[in-house]
C-alpha cells in the first residue's frame, strides 16, 4: 500500500510539473506573438478537452485567436510507417534498440488512448479546428474563422507525405552575368549552355520518369531547361525580383547613381524594395502559390534565379529574413532537396562547368541611413 501510495505521490507531482511545462510554454508563445508573430504555433498532444478549454482561454485572454489542428491516425499502416521513418530517428531513442522503440512507443500510443478526448463535432461545435484523417484521407473543418486560418487549412489540405525530390536550380550563366549586371533578360553565355545540357545528362541520370520542370517566363530559365526530359511550365511567379529602377545595372553603377539606395540595402535587404521594383519581402508573397503548388507535387526541378532561389530554399530551410537574402546559391549548382520529418535534407551538386561568382556577401559595415529616408514608396 505504502510503496502504491509514493508512486501516486510521485505520479502526480510529475503531472504537474508536465502542466505547469506545457503551460509556461503557452506563454512564452504568447509573448513572442504579441512582440514578434502573426502565427504561433503551440505543438503538443492536448488530448484532453480541459488541457484544450486552458489553451483557449489564456489565448482568449491574451487576444488571439486559437486554431486546433489534430491530427488523427488509426490505420496500423500509417502508425507503422510513421514509426519507422519519423520516431526512429528522434532523439528520444537514440539510445534504444530498433525494436525496443518500436514497443515503447506502442506503449506511448496505449497510454495516450487511455486519456485521449478527441475533439467532437457536437462538444466542440464553437471552436476552430481541423481533424486531418490519416495523414490527408479525410478532414473535417469546423468554424474556419478569418484568413489566416483558411490559409492554414488550404496548406494542411495540399501537403503530403510521399518521398520525393525537389531539385532547386539557377538558370546557366547569363549574358547579363558575364557583364555583373543584375536582372533583365538575356540569352545564355557559352558556359550557360554547357550547364543547360550537364543538367539534362544530370536529371536524366537521376531516372525519375514522372520529374516535372518549371522555369521561369525569362529566357534564360527556359534555355537552361529546354534539354530536360520532363513536362515544362513556365511561371510568372518564378521570375528574378524585379529590380526596377536598377535593372540591368552592375552593383557599381548602382552605388554611384543611387548611393541612398545603395546603403538602405544594405541595411535591410529583406524589407529594402527597389524603386519601382520589389523587396525580396515582395517575392516572398509572390513565390506563396508556387510553394503551394510545390507542396502538391512529387518530383519537380525548378530552374530559377539567384533571389527566387533563396526564397524557395529559405522555405525548405526554414531560414529567417536576416538569413534569406545572403543565403548562397551559386550559379551551375544543383541543390537536391529531400523533404524528411521535422526538415529537409541538402545535398549540393556542382556539375562543373565554369561560371562566374554573381554573390555579393554582406557586407561588414553598413553605412546608417537616417530612419525617415527608410519610408519606401510603391
Ligand atoms: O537582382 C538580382 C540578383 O540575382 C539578386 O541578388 O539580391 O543579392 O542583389 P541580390
Amino acid at each position: 500500500m505504502h510503496g502504491l501510495f509514493c508512486l501516486h505521490e510521485i505520479t502526480s507531482y510529475l503531472l504537474l510539473g508536465f502542466r505547469q511545462c506545457a503551460i509556461d510554454a503557452l506563454t512564452d508563445m504568447c509573448n513572442w506573438l504579441e512582440v514578434n508573430g502573426e502565427v504561433g504555433v503551440f505543438d503538443a498532444t492536448n488530448t484532453t478537452r480541459e488541457r484544450r478549454e486552458e489553451i483557449l482561454d489564456q489565448c482568449n485572454e491574451r487576444g488571439f485567436k486559437t486554431f486546433f489542428v489534430e491530427s488523427v491516425c488509426d490505420h496500423p499502416n500509417v502508425i507503422a510507417a510513421n514509426i519507422a521513418e519519423v520516431k526512429l530517428s528522434s532523439p528520444d531513442y537514440k539510445e534504444m534498440s530498433k525494436d525496443e522503440a518500436i514497443q515503447d512507443f506502442l506503449y506511448r500510443i496505449k497510454h495516450y488512448q487511455d486519456a485521449y478526448e478527441p475533439l467532437d463535432v457536437d462538444l466542440d461545435r464553437n471552436k476552430s479546428f481541423i481533424k486531418v484523417m490519416n495523414c490527408g484521407d479525410r478532414f473535417l473543418v469546423n468554424k474556419v474563422d478569418g484568413h489566416i486560418q483558411s490559409r492554414i487549412v488550404y496548406y494542411l489540405m495540399n501537403i503530403h507525405i510521399m518521398s520525393r525530390t525537389i531539385y532547386l536550380t539557377r538558370h546557366g550563366e547569363s549574358e547579363l552575368n558575364l557583364k555583373g549586371k543584375i536582372g533583365g533578360d538575356s540569352d545564355l553565355s557559352e558556359n550557360g549552355r554547357q550547364y543547360a545540357n550537364a543538367l539534362a545528362k544530370y536529371l536524366d541520370s537521376e531516372n525519375l520518369p514522372d520529374l516535372k520542370v518549371w522555369t521561369s517566363q525569362l529566357k534564360r530559365t527556359i534555355q537552361t531547361a529546354a534539354g530536360v526530359h520532363a513536362p515544362l511550365e513556365q511561371w510568372k511567379a518564378l521570375n528574378e525580383i524585379d529590380a526596377g529602377v536598377c535593372d540591368e545595372m552592375t552593383y557599381q553603377e548602382i552605388q554611384d547613381k543611387y548611393p541612398e539606395e545603395f546603403a538602405l540595402r544594405d541595411q535591410d535587404k529583406y524589407h529594402y524594395r527597389y524603386p519601382k521594383g520589389e523587396s525580396y519581402q515582395d517575392l516572398v508573397a509572390r513565390l506563396e502559390p508556387v510553394i503551394m503548388e510545390l507542396e502538391r507535387q512529387k518530383d519537380v526541378v525548378v530552374v530559377c534565379h539567384q533571389g527566387v532561389m533563396r526564397c524557395l530554399l529559405a522555405y525548405f530551410l526554414d531560414k529567417g529574413p536576416n538569413e534569406l537574402p545572403y543565403l548562397k546559391c551559386p550559379l551551375h549548382t544543383v541543390l537536391k532537396l529531400t523533404p524528411v520529418a521535422y526538415g529537409c535534407r541538402v545535398e549540393s551538386v556542382s556539375l562543373n562547368i565554369d561560371a562566374v561568382d554573381t554573390h555579393r556577401p554582406k557586407p561588414a559595415h553598413v553605412q546608417p541611413i537616417k530612419q525617415e529616408k527608410r519610408v519606401r514608396r510603391n
